[in-house]
């Protein structure tokens, strides 16, 4: 958990009740327009009514969803506030309990969720606060739950955020930044809510969290599929906040790669892992955001010219990703036997990898049929762990081929004792041991071997996994993993993850009733009663459209 110091500094990221930019809230606030036609129409408007100038490349083809394309998971509208078809579970009934325990209110409004309600724990340090990246598995309970206007409500507020001003001590941080947290302090006194927000500034490391933002974008395409309401998406604040949050990543500069370049600690893994370079959670995640993104900016004067950067930058990505970040067997031989020190167009070894620097492990792990996205690929480097979160979002909004997409699948279920255990599911694999941890993770006692970020198993990934499973059409995976989790995790009071190989250990200094962790379970089982749920989370593979895209100028919406 990141801000040791518990208490968040308040420089530029205060604000309170008083300031706190009413704007055209109260407009925007109001009740989420049901509307089915507009909700199924939604997806294939946006990429339907482009028009499309198509040229060949590489043969690489079927890239960004279209209408035709999808596998008609169209998200049921949910009428009924506080329907939930499948509360006869009593772990269903105690999840939503201690889900509801953890809604934070501003002005009476829920606007989220906390990280963690334990009261046990003996330091909060910041697990009192509403994460951006933790309330997405919150979100998705309440949307598929017929509950959308917290979810509204939290896009309404940490929009407001991202246009505060935030420093590093006199560093100032790009205008697009958004939190990885807040929290509201409320005055019983004065009677005033006061939000604090984190951009970093507080964190260990002092990492701005790149995944924030991304989130925020695949939240509010979410939300907009849920219910149908488009008028969220197209106000002219959240086309905006859509617009900052891809500047910072569409920005030129002198960059070979179209994948983005990161810090250490600046997604899910915030601490110091060795994920530095081009990790495979933000490209993944990116991927997503720019895919959801161009379905919701306007091509209009101020969106047209990024609508192309996104639609180029796509392009670059998935053909990078595709090719330099897949490993399987054929893909693991043909490096094993790479010649180096190669120059030229002509290269093979692009990145100038040494053989020799392949990991062990990686030729007993890896199944003849299977495969995955390592976890970095730049020059002379190749970090061959397996991460969870970054394998999963690429299924979703198909960065992976649908045969990437099933590999990924073929190698869960031949490695599950390694990825899965006795409790769902590793974040990473293997873990750092030794020296290897001293020097990657500098020494971090809370990333010891198989613990927290280092090969820690983290229920909340149960539903990004069962949602690749229902998407790849491997439910029965999903049931095994959630069966698993339904053994422990109510016994365990929830915890944040789970220690060990096999991940049969409460984690060392893992929270107790871990938001995300009744959450994800949550959207899981929900999602594998009502598979339709998944059309909000899904971004099926464009069968019409092939890369260098062009939209129209007089194209209007
Ligand atoms: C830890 C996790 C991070 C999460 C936070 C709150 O810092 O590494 O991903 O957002 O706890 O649960």
């Amino acid at each position: 958990m990141e801000g040791a110091t518990g208490v968040m500094r308040k420089v530029a990221s205060y604000i309170s009740m008083v300031d706190d930019g009413e704007l055209d809230l109260d407009r925007l606030l109001e009740k989420p327009k049901m509307n089915i036609e507009r909700q199924r129409s939604f997806d294939e408007r946006s990429f339907g009514e482009l028009s499309i100038k198509i040229r060949p490349f590489d043969g690489f083809e079927n890239m960004y969803s279209a209408g035709g394309a999808r596998s008609g998971f169209d998200t049921p509208l949910s009428s009924a506030t506080g329907r939930n078809s499948t509360e006869p579970h009593p772990m269903i009934a105690e999840a939503w309990d201690a889900l509801r325990r953890s809604l934070v209110y501003l002005r009476g409004q829920p606007v989220g969720t906390i990280a963690a309600v334990d009261h046990a724990a003996e330091e909060v340090l910041n697990y009192d606060q509403v994460f951006l990246r933790d309330f997405v598995p919150s979100a998705l309970a309440f949307l598929m739950n017929g509950e959308p206007e917290i979810v509204k409500n939290f896009l309404l507020k940490t929009l407001l955020l991202q246009g505060w001003e935030k420093r590093v001590d006199r560093f100032q941080l790009g205008q697009g930044v958004m939190p990885a947290s807040f929290k509201i302090l409320h005055d019983p006194l004065r009677q005033v809510d006061t939000v604090v927000a984190d951009f970093g500034e507080s964190a260990i490391g002092r990492v701005a969290p790149v995944d924030s933002g991304f989130w925020w974008i695949i939240l509010l395409r979410a939300y907009t599929k849920s219910t149908g309401d488009l008028s969220l998406a197209d106000s002219p604040e959240c086309q905006k906040g859509m617009r900052l949050i891809l500047n910072l990543c569409l920005s030129e500069g002198f960059e070979t790669f179209p994948t983005l370049l990161c810090a250490d600690g600046c997604s899910m893994i915030d601490r110091r892992m060795g994920v530095y370079g081009y990790p495979i959670e933000i490209q993944a995640l990116f991927f997503m955001a720019l895919r959801c993104a161009l379905i919701m900016i306007k091509c209009d004067a101020e969106g047209k010219d990024i609508v192309e950067r996104i639609v180029k930058r796509l392009h670059a990505l998935s053909y990078h990703m595709r090719s330099y970040f897949w490993l399987d067997f054929q893909q693991l031989n043909d490096i094993y036997r790479y010649k180096t020190e190669e120059y030229s167009h002509t290269a093979v070894n692009k990145f100038n990898v040494i053989p020799h620097s392949i990991p062990e492990w990686v030729f007993d792990f890896m199944p003849t049929r299977g495969g995955y996205f390592v976890g970095n690929v730049s020059p002379a480097r190749m970090d061959f762990r397996w991460f969870a979160l970054g394998n999963c979002v690429a299924i979703l909004c198909s960065l992976a081929t649908p045969e990437q997409s099933a590999a990924i699948m073929d190698l869960i279920e031949a490695r599950w004792e390694e990825l899965v255990g006795e409790m769902p599911l590793k974040i990473t694999y293997p873990a750092l041991e030794g020296h290897e941890w001293m020097i990657v993770t500098g020494y971090d006692p809370k990333n010891t071997r198989w613990s927290y970020h280092n090969g820690g198993s983290w229920p909340v990934l149960l539903w990004l996994l069962t949602a690749a499973c229902i998407k790849t059409g491997r439910p029965q995976i999903a049931r095994q993993a959630i069966e698993l989790a339904e053994s422990r995790l109510v016994k365990d009071s929830w915890p944040e993850y789970y220690d060990g190989k096999l991940g049969r250990f409460i984690g060392k200094q893992a929270r107790k009733f871990q938001t995300w962790s009744i959450a994800g379970y949550l959207v899981a089982k929900m999602m594998l009663e009502d598979p339709s749920h998944l059309g909000m989370i899904s971004l099926e593979e464009d069968k019409t459209m092939k890369p260098i895209l062009k939209r129209s100028t007089s194209w209007t919406r």
